[in-house]
């Protein structure tokens, strides 16, 4: 984890009156994104199959033991911006270049952060919220992000105050819940402690298990510029997809 990673994390549990209904709203289109701007939803879950090219380009850059591209674009600026290191790779380029128009439209921004990564290792193992926004994961290959439903957290034990207990035992999961974890390919879009009247409320996630003999190829977007409020759910991003 960087610095700045681990100066996003935010583990003080706050006293925030619960909200009624799931926090996590699956969808199967694009259009459906735009359920991150209802109030209540902080975890919005998009199940897709990712092309065959794109998996194939998504191994070649797994067979480098050091893959990372990190760097932030213009969406409008196209899928060049993603510069040199991506030419090879150019299925994966435009598909990453399509996500970052989806958030960009989504959100108002016009700068994206993106980063994708070969990890050998859980970067952020244990459950935690995140001092953003809204934060994009995608796992080309590998295991998929890992959440829990605002309802089924307890967050008096998020972070140091589990005393270093497993997740599973520490009390931070209420009778009865159940971890969710993404697909390779899915999109979930994580609400942060920084989204509008989020704060208390960011959505608890993990980073699953990986290794040097099954590392992940793992995508982050981060808008860059502060969401635009005056977007309505039902505007939401074109649907291409
Ligand atoms: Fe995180």
């Amino acid at each position: 984890m960087t610095s700045n990673e681990q100066q996003n994390l935010v583990h003080a549990p706050r006293a925030v009156p619960p909200r009624v209904g799931s926090s996590v709203r699956a969808v199967d289109d694009v259009a459906g994104l735009s359920a991150v701007f209802e109030d209540g939803v902080n975890v919005v879950a998009l199940s897709r199959k990712v092309g065959v090219t794109i998996l194939d380009e998504a191994q070649v850059a797994l067979a480098r033991p050091s893959f990372r591209l990190l760097t932030s674009i213009a969406p409008s600026e196209g899928p060049a911006a993603l510069g040199d290191q991506m030419a090879c790779l150019p299925q994966l380029a435009a598909e990453i270049h399509f996500w970052t128009e989806v958030l960009a439209e989504l959100t108002g921004c016009e700068l994206v952060g993106v980063r994708l990564a070969r990890l050998e290792a859980a970067m952020c193992p244990r459950f935690h919220v995140d001092k953003v926004t809204v934060r994009v994961v995608s796992t080309f290959a590998g295991s998929g992000t890992e959440y829990i439903p605002e309802e089924e957290v307890d967050r008096r034990w998020l972070g140091h105050a589990a005393l270093g207990a497993n997740d599973e035992v520490s009390g931070l999961l209420r009778p009865g819940a159940r971890i969710r974890q993404a697909e390779a390919g899915d999109l979930v879009f994580l609400k942060g402690e920084a989204w509008p009247e989020n704060a208390g409320r960011g959505a608890v996630h993990r980073s699953p298990w990986a290794s040097s003999t099954r590392p992940r190829l793992v995508m982050t977007l981060d808008p860059l510029e502060s969401i635009n409020h005056d977007r309505e759910a039902s505007r939401g991003p074109r649907s291409r997809r």
